[in-house]
């Protein structure tokens, strides 16, 4: 037994140090004894000038240079035959380390590798073989910097850790709402007055009363890139294999542009509208001239237009919106956004730039080359593929960084959700595809909207390390999934980036899930036959008609199995349970979900009410809280305590808010 224990700590004693340490993990990896130092002479071989691997080299180097005789080499090699022209390959030895690299992309790949494997280079280089290659080719982060604005400074901060872990697209949605970002010549405006507001919080200024004001005003929040910044920042970016997307929002989400120019909407009304006007010829000269400057300075083959959420409220009452239907043969205003994007794909295309949007570009017939970035629901992505289109996968769902990471009651106040780093992790960006629907895929990306996130430090602490997630699904793939094993890793690299100046997540001091969410709770109604005399959310549909006495708590995730959502009518929440017999009942518990920021409320007014023969009920309790859009999330037990002998059991929740969701889990009956 003694002689068991002692030789599997000799086992544990050879897990290589480097296999905790490569994050995202590569394809392959041999560990072998030794390690190349770096403060003994050793001489580059076969480096071209501005070799990334020369410069880490150097950079690395604590000891002499060799001379020409030095039997020690750092050496480069071309991959001819790699299988992806990001693929690299490492030799490490006690006297040579052999770099093949597909392209300088690759070659930089394989030096974040070397960076990783020698941990800042004291320690030398760990003697091992790697054969590496991503499975996406695009791996992306975007940062929102129209809700809050940060600079340049730290968006090259972000390159550089970006960088670190092989992400290769840095999207910026650089236009919404809550301010302009990019300069433009051609229309002053939007840097002038658009890119400014009167509170310094998104929060405080869209609860308030959303004013632009001047540049220059006293007290205005706000700011922009020049052109020459941004210039600055591709090259920076290029420089680390990262190339820069610009977002210009089209034709929704455009408040500050048809405040600055009303006459782009369809009111022509400053501060009433968020949509361009589709049937203004106008409109689309403002916006080839804004993608004219916007291609000037971003080199990418993509350009994003956003084209999420259109509420499309002033087209059907637009005479210019209405002779472009009757002009085109579009028949409902829908067909407005389809013309819209599509000539402007049409107008990239002639620039031999493509056309990138959100999931909601998907049903229109688009052109050619258009890519889709899925942001609802995951089967988007099957949908846009089937129809042709290039696909990144960016569901909610996991990869959108702006919900809370950690127990909500622990953390700065979020948009809501719950999107832990093993939610994230979990993501796979092709199930349920088939073979030709994943063949469209070409990557992933993680998303910050920034809605609540106004410093710099709060932008790190919610990136990281979930973005490490997506590095790893993006690089390594999904087939090997251990969320053990990746978090792991994730804790070694969330303390490099924290020591390194990093405002990561503290994932050590995780404190996770409700409790409800571990328990299983026995109780009367578990398995009650539910009607619901209005529906459930197919949306939010938990797991079905028994979600509500599975005797399964409900955890911080209101979009998981244990969750039901209801919305709209006069009653949203309305459902009788029946317990099959009358029964003595001394309890009835009702867990709720409230996020302000996720139009999801505890009822304004709540009724319970009981029955022995399901024709006559008596009310027994009541509660309801006031609307409160600024509610942080949380959950709460509305508890009646009594006694009461009763077979049916119905519940009753209005939302005083249209458009406000009740979400609810466990009704408990003791
Ligand atoms: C989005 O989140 N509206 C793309
Ligand atoms: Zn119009």
């Amino acid at each position: 037994m003694k002689k068991t224990i002692l030789s599997l700590g000799f086992l544990l004693s050879l897990v290589p140090v480097g296999a905790q340490q490569l994050l995202p993990a590569p394809q392959e990896v041999q560990w072998q004894q030794g390690s190349f130092s770096l403060n003994q002479p050793f001489r580059l071989e076969n480096m071209p000038a501005q070799s990334p691997l020369a410069a880490w080299a150097q950079e690395v180097r604590t000891g002499k240079a060799g001379g020409k005789k030095c039997a020690r080499i750092v050496r480069l090699e071309e991959w001819t035959d790699a299988p992806s022209l990001e693929a690299y390959e490492l030799r490490v030895g006690r006297d040579t380390l052999l770099v093949r690299a597909a392209s300088r992309a690759a070659e930089r790949w394989a030096v974040a590798t070397l960076r990783q494997l020698s941990d800042g280079g004291k320690e030398g280089v760990r003697a091992c073989r790697v054969v590496d290659f991503p499975q996406w080719a695009w791996r992306g982060a975007m940062l929102d910097v129209s809700r809050h604005f940060f600079p340049m400074s730290f968006l090259r901060k972000q390159v550089d850790v970006l960088a670190q872990y092989k992400f290769n697209r840095l999207h910026l949605h650089l236009t919404d709402a809550a301010g302009w970002r990019m300069e433009i010549k051609k229309y002053p405006r939007l840097t002038q007055f658009a890119a400014w507001r009167t509170d310094s919080t998104w929060k405080q200024w869209w609860h308030g009363d959303r004013q632009y004001v001047e540049e220059g005003t006293a007290g205005a929040y706000g700011g922009y890139y020049t052109q020459e910044e941004l210039r600055q920042l591709v090259a920076y970016a290029a420089e680390r294999g990262i190339t820069i997307i610009p977002e210009i929002e089209m034709p929704a989400h455009s408040e500050e542009v048809l405040t600055a120019y009303p006459e782009l909407s369809c009111t022509h009304e400053p501060y009433k509208q968020a949509d361009f006007c589709p049937g203004n010829e106008q409109v689309y000269a403002f916006l080839e001239d804004v993608l004219t400057e916007v291609m000037d300075v971003f080199p990418s083959t993509f350009i994003h237009v956003g084209g999420d959420e259109a509420a499309k409220a002033s087209w059907p009452d637009c005479p210019k919106c209405q002779a472009r239907m009757q002009q085109e043969g579009i028949e409902k205003v829908d067909g407005l956004q389809t013309y819209l994007i599509q000539r402007m794909g049409r107008f990239l295309k002639s620039k031999g730039r493509r056309l990138l949007g959100w999931d909601e570009i998907i049903d229109g017939g688009l052109g050619e080359g258009t890519a889709v970035m899925v942001w609802r629901g995951v089967d988007n992505g099957a949908k846009a593929a089937d129809h042709g289109y290039e696909v990144i996968m960016a569901p909610g769902k996991y990869c959108y960084l702006d919900g809370y990471q950690d127990a909500p009651n622990t953390q700065p106040e979020a948009i809501g959700g719950y999107t832990t780093l093993e939610q994230t992790y979990s993501f796979n960006p092709t199930e349920g595809m088939t073979a030709e629907q994943r063949a469209h895929v070409k990557g992933v990306q993680g998303n910050l909207w920034t809605e609540y996130i106004p410093t710099q430090e709060h932008v790190e602490y919610m990136l990281y390390p979930r973005l490490l997630a997506i590095a790893e699904i993006g690089w390594n793939g999904t087939a090997k999934k251990d969320y053990a094993e990746f978090r792991q890793r994730a804790l070694t690299h969330t303390n490099r980036l924290r020591k390194s100046g990093v405002n990561a997540f503290d994932l050590a001091n995780e404190v996770g899930n409700r409790k409800e969410f571990y328990q299983t709770m026995p109780h009367k109604a578990v398995g009650a036959t539910v009607t619901f005399h209005h529906a459930y959310s197919p949306y939010y549909a938990g797991s079905g008609d028994n979600t509500l006495t599975d005797g399964r708590g409900g955890g911080w995730n209101y979009g998981d199995s244990r969750w039901l959502g209801f919305i709209g009518g006069e009653t949203p929440l309305d459902l009788t349970l029946d317990l099959g017999s009358v029964q003595s009942i001394s309890e009835i518990a009702t867990d709720f979900y409230q996020s302000g920021g996720a139009w999801i409320w505890y009822p304004s007014a709540f009724t319970i009410s009981v029955s022995t023969d399901g024709q006559t009920f008596r009310d027994i309790y009541t509660n309801g809280t006031p609307i409160d859009k600024q509610a942080v999330s949380n959950t709460a037990w509305w508890t009646w305590r009594g006694t009461t002998e009763a077979r049916y059991i119905r519940l009753q929740g209005k939302c005083s808010e249209p458009g406000g969701w009740i979400f609810v889990d466990e009704i408990v009956v003791k």
